[in-house]
């Protein structure tokens, strides 16, 4: 028998210091339908999920399960209730295997007085992991695992648990895509699908076109409030965009009227560099301009980011800057070059979660902060301020921990701190705007333009085509580690899409 409500929430509200995250918040969940979340940075997407997983505790109101309340004790009551989720920053540990991760607290018959029977432990798991394609392999060590595919390995997971009840499952899933690269993402669209026979699904995105093909209904919710519930067959995208923020600030989006000649003198010259996953790479930027990689996943545009930046070694080639040779050693050597990078695993890189907003920001460039060998406390709030302001950093203030942050809001304050150096001279952005709302991506391109503007030379690993295509002074593709195209991209000439893509598959 199937009830109305398979799952929901009524009244809830949620208070952490300084923050009303969640405000009288009621949604609903029917039988196989999968319901959208969306909002902006800090907007309670997260909190209201932790609540219905039983994670935290609401402080009041109701989680409903099949049309009763229920009060879940803790993460294990509402996996016994066949609810799982896939969380925004990954759960999974890191050295134990694959099986074991997909299993955990399941492992069912596969654990006989207290031991593995390792080959049953296996082939269960991996019965999970083919339904998440991909060749992953359950005998692997998790964190040797590329940081995607442990967001498979969690999808896999979440299957499981929703295995455990008679009752058809909840899965929950909280930004699954963003960190996974496109045909990831088909397949995932696939699972939900799938899912949606024999399950029901709460998903939240960033992405409005994902939101609308694979949701049923989609709630909006702004600074902890539901304001709005629509369906995606009948909405408009852009009427989504004004529910969320409140009003429309999607005009100028890319804000192209930013964007201005760059100077005639090169920065970074690129030589015949080869590397891991990259060969023969030849390029150039020139002061004050942006240069859009663009490239599939093994296109290895990542790794050429990371190489620059010292982070993997590099096997031949030369690299200058501003004409003098770079020797790769380390990040350390890059950073004192003037070298920035902001790489795509946010989480793990680039923020240090246990220290303040204000640390994290400061931490990187004390003598920005500095009069003399001393901090000087009403400079470094200035500097903190402007910057949490410019980028609409939502936090109570700088000295809230990093880790209480929403996760838009901690990958802007990563982005803050290298901004923050007047000596950068070459800022590698692996995308940047992931997992950002739609009102901080535009903030983050007007932040590229302005910089831009002023001398500084972009690489850009976009996150998407248009992004790519819209932000920069050149797009550049990549294939198979080789440069395979170059078109020039001004406001008023643009290259073409499927051009660009040709380049790239
Ligand atoms: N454990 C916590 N302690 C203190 N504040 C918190 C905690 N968890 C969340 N918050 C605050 O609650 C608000 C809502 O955060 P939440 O993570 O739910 O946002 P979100 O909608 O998921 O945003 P994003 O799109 O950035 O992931 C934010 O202001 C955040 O700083
Ligand atoms: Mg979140």
């Amino acid at each position: 028998m199937t009830s109305s409500v398979v799952f929901g929430v009524r009244n809830i509200s949620k208070s952490f210091p300084g923050v009303k995250a969640l405000k009288d918040v009621s949604i609903e969940v029917h039988p196989h339908e999968v319901v959208g979340l969306i909002g902006e940075n800090g907007a309670g997407k997260s909190t209201l999920l932790k609540i219905l997983s039983g994670v935290q505790r609401p402080d009041s109101g109701d989680v409903i399960l099949r049309d009763q309340p229920v009060s879940f004790g803790g993460v294990g009551d509402a996996v016994r209730e066949g609810v799982a989720m896939v969380y925004q920053e990954q759960s999974l540990l890191p050295n134990i295997t694959v099986a074991e991760n997909v299993l955990l607290g399941n492992e069912g018959n596969t654990v006989r007085g207290g031991v593995y029977r390792w080959s049953e432990l296996r082939k269960r798991a991996q019965s999970y992991l083919d339904q998440v394609g991909t060749g992953l392999d359950a005998a692997a060590i998790t964190e040797s695992l590329p940081f995607a595919q442990r967001q498979m390995v969690e999808v896999a997971k979440a299957l499981a648990t929703g295995d455990r009840t008679e009752h058809e499952p909840v899965i929950l899933l909280d930004e699954p895509t963003s960190v996974l690269e496109h045909d990831e993402i088909e397949k995932l669209y696939q699972i939900v699908r799938e899912l949606k026979k024999r399950a029901s699904v709460v998903f939240v995105s960033h992405r409005m076109n994902e939101v609308l093909a694979v949701c049923d209904r989609v709630y909006i919710m702004r600074d902890g409030e539901v304001v709005a519930v629509r369906d995606p067959k009948t909405v408009a995208e852009h009427e989504l965009y004004e529910l969320m923020v409140g009003e429309e600030r999607h005009q100028g989006f890319y804000h192209e009227e930013g964007q201005v000649e760059p100077e005639d003198q090169v920065r970074l010259e690129i030589s015949k560099l080869s590397g891991d996953h990259f060969h023969d790479v030849s390029l150039t930027v020139a002061r004050g301009e942006v240069v859009a990689l663009m490239g599939v996943q093994e296109s290895g545009r990542e790794y050429l980011g990371r190489a620059l930046f010292g982070a993997v070694p590099v096997q031949s080639g030369t690299v200058t800057l501003d004409g003098q040779a770079l020797r790769f050693r380390t990040p350390t050597q890059a950073v004192r070059d003037g070298i920035g990078y902001i790489p795509s695993e946010r989480k793990i890189d680039g923020a240090v979660l246990g220290m303040s907003v204000n640390d994290n920001l400061t931490l990187a460039h004390p003598d920005q902060v500095c009069r003399g060998p001393f901090i000087d406390p009403a400079l470094e709030h200035r500097t903190v301020r402007s910057w949490l302001d410019r980028l609409r950093v939502k936090t109570p203030s700088a000295a809230t921990l990093m880790r209480t942050l929403s996760g838009g809001n901690q990958q802007k304050v990563v982005l803050a701190k290298w901004l923050l150096d007047p000596d950068l001279r070459l800022l590698i952005l692996d995308t940047p705007t992931r997992g950002l709302d739609i009102g901080a991506k535009a903030d983050v391109y007007r932040l590229i333009r302005e910089l831009a503007a002023h001398g500084l030379s972009v690489l850009l690993i976009a996150d998407t085509l248009d992004e790519g295509i819209a932000m920069s002074h050149r797009v550049i593709t990549m294939k198979d580690g080789r440069i395979t195209g170059e078109f020039p991209s001004t406001p008023t000439n643009r290259p073409d899409k499927t051009d660009v893509l040709a380049r790239m598959v």
